[in-house]
């Protein structure tokens, strides 16, 4: 099950970055797409997703959780807790190439906190309807200037901002940042039992450990929203189904 979820999201994520066109409509864009960089010297068949996919798939490659998963259910390599690996001689785990790189973890989760500001800031904009001079909602607004905006709420919108939340919750709760916030002080345990008031990292260290206790949930949760989130903005930039929205 696990292999078919990742194959599955892997392949799709593929294909929708290879497309390069309906990854837009109104005031949505596909996470896939994000930052939606476009440069002259690109030419038509580039898409811009090539440019910003490294880093969130650098980041659930590297992730502590999907490494477990992917080494249990693509390379056998533990199958399971205390099952044997099936081969010994040679096996050198993460303490050589390529698996080494592994380590580049906490680098890429810098990244991927960076891109939680950027999809907050598109689920912000996925409010602001783009309406051309008869006063309709513009298709593509990322390309042709508005006349002008307003701001609304959509089923589109409800996607982006439900994508973005669970994105927090998996980035968040990621075992390097929860090394970073706390994980490397020693005495957390003692201050907490009778201790001075704890400090305020304290606070934040407990949340970051709620989230990370429901990594795995999380990981499969976000992985899920941001497939939905795209497959929501592709069909209605390709008509397959309409959004339902109001302006106020
Ligand atoms: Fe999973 Fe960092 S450990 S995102």
């Amino acid at each position: 099950a696990t292999a078919v979820g990742l194959g599955a999201f892997g392949l799709y994520s593929m294909w929708a970055a290879f497309q390069n066109s309906f990854y837009t409509w109104g005031p949505y864009l596909s996470p896939f797409y994000s930052l939606l960089l476009e440069f002259s010297w690109m030419p038509h068949w580039f898409s811009p997703a090539f440019l910003i996919l490294g880093a969130p798939l650098g980041f659930r490659a590297t992730c502590y959780y999907y490494r477990k998963a992917y080494y249990r259910a693509f390379f056998f390599s533990p199958p399971a807790c205390s099952v044997g690996k099936g081969r010994s001689q040679g096996y050198n785990g993460e303490r050589a190439f390529p698996f080494i790189l592994q380590n580049l973890h906490r680098f890429f989760m810098y990244l991927a906190v960076l891109f939680i500001f950027i999809l907050g800031y598109d689920a912000v904009l996925g409010m602001h309807f783009p309406l051309d001079s008869t006063g309709k909602v513009m298709s593509d607004a990322f390309h042709y200037a508005p006349t002008s905006h307003r701001w609304g709420f959509g089923v589109g919108s409800a996607v982006l901002i439900l994508n973005v939340i669970l994105l927090s919750c998996y980035t968040f709760g990621c075992h390097s940042l929860r090394h970073l916030i706390g994980g490397k002080t020693d005495c957390f345990s003692c201050i907490a039992s009778g201790g001075p008031t704890p400090p305020a990292s304290y606070k934040a260290f407990q949340k970051v450990s709620w989230l990370n206790e429901r990594h795995m949930q999380f990981a499969w949760a976000s992985l899920a929203s941001v497939g939905l989130a795209d497959i929501y903005v592709r069909g209605v930039a390709m008509g397959l189904w309409r959004d339902l929205y109001f302006l106020f």
